[in-house]
């Protein structure tokens, strides 16, 4: 096989990572490729679920002897602890790797320190290659293990004037079944999906990543949320019917903010606790909007049907915009036809303090 260059191969080790999202939390999402000293892969490897081999130690395994005097490249610095597995910096030293060039150093205070133990033995590190590519591929973990809570991404569905229900409350289904069957992969990628009581109490959803054709659910599921500061959570609500974890969020549980209701930044901190790093708010306005007031949105994905209501709920209430010059400024990062619907992703721009 054709020698690669360092630069390609963090490419490659970037793209296998991807193949981990939505699998390995409360762990990130990892690609390694390994070079042999004249530049062949000789191994190749993605972390796949928590628990599991760590990418380094897979493609170790595939090139065994090969590996010796040559290059490993890591999306995220190798860890340097004993946690579920053995510290990987060690496996790479044990393998008489002689190089080590990794993209993004690990925040983990747990887990890193494995560039360090690599310089110690001899082997050389390098830190920063294709480092932004990495970053966009492992944002969310990166992003809550850095502040210490969940990535949030709010998704929604409006019709083209903004509603997200009619008139007469009826909501089911603003979009085609294309942008339901994106959102159900969406649910996949995440630890917990969010709605307040009130799209319990009005829709009962089910909140569950499934096959919208059959039913058949997704092997991993989110951990359903219900953020319901009194417990007004029906016994037989769709979200209670085992088909997945579920957590009825209670202001006395979380704690209680300045109104009464489930103090949003406690819950978040709660949930990162629990393991959650990715986190995907669905529901409704209210809950929308004091995320969006409190500054904890870190993704917007609308999905934008060609359909106009001129009466109804709107998707977004009470976001603390009283006046122009308070709108949320989002840039837009991809625009997506997804059927007849468009999916918009855009990111919230940092208000100045
Ligand atoms: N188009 C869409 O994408 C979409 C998605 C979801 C829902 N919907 C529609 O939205 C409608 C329901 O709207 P909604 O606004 O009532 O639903 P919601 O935002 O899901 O739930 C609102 C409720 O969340 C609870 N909550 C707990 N803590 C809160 C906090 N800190 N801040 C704000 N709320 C908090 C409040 O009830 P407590 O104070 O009792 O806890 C509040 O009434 C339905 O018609 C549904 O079809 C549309």
């Amino acid at each position: 096989m054709a020698s690669v260059s360092v630069d390609e191969a963090m490419r490659r080790a970037v793209a296998l990572a991807t193949r981990g999202l939505g699998a390995t939390s409360p762990n990130p999402v990892v690609g390694c490729v390994l070079l042999d000293p004249g530049g062949e892969v000789v191994g190749e490897g993605f972390h796949a679920y928590a628990g599991g081999p760590h990418a380094e130690i897979v493609a170790l395994a595939q090139a065994g002897t090969r590996a010796r005097g040559g290059t490993a490249v890591v999306t995220l610095e190798p860890c340097d602890h004993t946690g579920r597995t053995g510290p990987c910096s060690h496996a790479l030293i044990a393998a008489g790797v002689a190089r080590v060039v990794v993209a993004v150093p690990d925040p983990n205070p747990v887990a890193s320190g494995g560039a360090a133990t690599l310089r110690a033995a001899g082997v050389q590190v390098t830190l920063g290659v294709r480092a932004e590519e990495a970053e966009a591929g492992n944002v969310a973990w990166l992003t809550s293990m850095r502040r210490g809570w969940p990535y949030l991404i709010w998704k929604y569905a409006a019709t083209l004037d903004g509603r997200s229900a009619a008139a007469d409350g009826t909501s089911m289904w603003i979009t085609s079944e294309a942008a339901r069957t994106d959102v159900h992969a969406l649910r996949g990628t995440v630890d917990a999906v969010l709605a307040g009581v009130g799209t319990v109490l009005a829709d009962d959803p089910r909140l569950t990543a499934r096959n919208l054709r059959d039913g058949t659910l997704a092997i991993r599921q989110p951990l359903r949320v219900v953020v319901d500061s009194s417990g007004r959570t029906p016994a037989d609500a769709r979200v209670r019917d085992g088909a997945a974890r579920t957590w009825v969020a209670t202001a006395a549980e979380v704690g209680a903010g300045p109104d009464g209701r489930v103090d949003l930044a406690a819950l978040l901190a709660e949930l990162h606790h629990r393991g959650v790093r990715a986190a995907l708010l669905e529901g409704g306005p209210t809950l929308a909007g004091a995320f969006l007031a409190a500054g904890l949105v870190d993704r917007i994905v609308g999905y934008v049907a060609p359909k106009l209501l001129g009466a109804g709920p709107t998707a977004l209430l009470g976001a603390g915009v009283t006046t122009i010059a308070e709108a949320i400024d989002l840039e837009i990062t991809d625009v997506t036809q997804v059927g007849p619907d468009l999916r918009i992703t855009a990111l919230p721009r940092k208000r100045e303090a």
